[in-house]
Parts: structure tokens; C-alpha cells; sequence
């Protein structure tokens, strides 16, 4: 997991909200205005620029994160509403420098695309497994049509979340990923 990189001290101005959330397992404490976007908290306050903005007003996806276990667009939440909050982002996925089997699916089945929409994707990708860990390819479809990248045709990316269920399924059956 890479650890969110902690900008000095804050200066809390008139107005400045202070806000605590735990991000990828790590309570954090940020100064945000009332007006600040969670996805700018992210990655100005915290420093977590993984997760990446591309339309700025919800459809794209590129900003999606997970907020108490939902996948979330951090582009239309304010980050005054996540107080309390668990926060999910693209660099809590990795565990000890090891890619997890999404990740890891994303890259042998050439998921990967921009620095912009992959980090949603792979956020998507990661809601749709937890929520159902054995998707149909029209329900990996579905799930992540709200991410949109108009340079793909998909296919790599839903063989990587079709991958990524299978092993974790033979995971679950034998003990061990496969
Ligand atoms: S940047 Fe949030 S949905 Fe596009
Ligand atoms: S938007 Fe990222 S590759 Fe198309």
C-alpha cells in the first residue's frame, strides 16, 4: 500500500473545516473549505494522487472511490461529508508492494489504460467483486458502465475482472490463489 504523504502541518483558516477519516486503513486529518471536493482533499491535502479527475461533474468515473465499502464519485462528495469515513482509494489496493489480483489481472489481460480512468476502473472493478464475487460478463458490463473511456472497447478490461473472480474463487476453494 502506498501511505498517503502527509503535507506539514496545516493552517487552519476562517472557515477551514478540520476533517479526519481513515484512508486505506490509516486514520488521516486534513483542513478542507466547505467547498473542497473529496477528490481534491485526496490528493492536494493528503497527497493520494491516484485517484485522478477527468470531467469534474460525475460522469465519467474517472474519480471513483470507495466511501464506507460503496464505490463513490469523489468528484461530487464534499470532503466536509466524509468525515468519519472509510475511504478507499487506488493506492490501498497494493498490499506490501504486491499488486492484488485485480491488479494483477488488469495487467496480464491488458486492462491497463490511462492514469486517469484506471484508477476508477480498478476501484469499480474492486466494489463489483466484493458486492458479487461472481459476475456474469453482463453484470461486470453493467457495473462498470459508469466509467467511461472512449479509447477501449472494454474486452480487456472485463477479461481482467472475469480473471480476477475466478482466481479468487479458486482462491477461496483450494487455500490458495491460483
Ligand atoms: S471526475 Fe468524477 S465522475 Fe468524472
Ligand atoms: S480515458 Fe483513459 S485510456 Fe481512455
Amino acid at each position: 500500500m502506498i501511505s498517503a504523504q502527509p503535507v506539514a502541518a496545516p493552517t487552519v483558516m476562517d472557515g477551514d473545516v478540520v476533517c479526519e477519516m481513515v484512508v486505506n486503513g490509516e486514520p488521516l486529518k486534513g483542513v478542507a473549505e466547505p467547498r473542497t471536493l473529496l477528490v481534491d482533499f485526496l490528493r492536494h491535502e493528503l497527497g493520494l494522487t491516484g485517484t485522478h479527475v477527468g470531467c469534474e461533474h460525475g460522469v465519467c468515473g474517472a474519480c471513483t472511490i470507495l466511501v464506507d465499502g460503496q464505490p463513490m464519485r469523489s468528484c461530487l462528495m464534499l470532503a466536509v461529508q466524509a468525515r468519519g469515513a472509510e475511504i478507499r482509494t487506488v493506492e490501498g489496493l497494493a498490499t506490501a508492494g504486491q499488486m492484488d489480483a485485480l491488479q494483477v489481472a488488469f495487467h496480464e489481460k491488458h486492462g491497463l489504460q490511462c492514469g486517469f480512468c484506471t484508477p476508477g476502473m480498478l476501484m469499480a472493478g474492486t466494489a463489483l467483486l466484493e458486492q458479487n464475487p461472481d459476475p456474469t460478463e453482463n453484470q461486470i458490463r453493467e457495473f462498470l458502465s459508469g466509467n467511461v473511456c472512449r479509447c477501449t472497447g472494454y474486452m480487456g478490461i472485463v477479461d481482467a475482472v472475469k480473471t480476477a473472480a475466478a482466481r479468487q474463487a479458486g482462491a477461496s476453494t483450494n487455500g490458495h490463489e491460483s
